[in-house]
């Protein structure tokens, strides 16, 4: 993923290789690289992209915060899985799942 492909407080959807699932990687303050998975903790709806800074699922409306993966809002209680994100030259690599 080029960096210019994430600018700051956009976003860029990848795919996590292990698992196939949808990954969004974001730049919410300037040089500051993270990634969130795209599954729902509350009942596994695929969350639309992160948009005004917040990630919202469309199936029961929980929110998430798209510079923490901290849930705004429920039904959803647990925050979104962050991935790790390096940054090499002008390329962005996604690292592994953080615990
Ligand atoms: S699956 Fe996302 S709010 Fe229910």
């Amino acid at each position: 993923m080029a960096v210019s492909a994430v600018p700051v407080g956009g976003s860029a959807q990848v795919k996590d290789p292990a698992t196939g699932d949808a990954v969004y990687l974001v730049q919410p303050t300037a040089g500051q690289y993270c990634a969130f998975s795209s599954v729902c903790t509350h009942s596994g709806c695929a969350v639309d992209a992160p948009k005004n800074g917040q990630m919202y699922c469309p199936c029961h409306g929980s929110k998430f915060d798209a510079a923490t993966g901290a849930v705004i809002n429920g039904p959803a209680t647990k925050p979104l899985p962050k991935y790790a994100v390096t940054k090499e030259g002008d390329k962005l690599n996604l690292g592994p799942l953080q615990a």
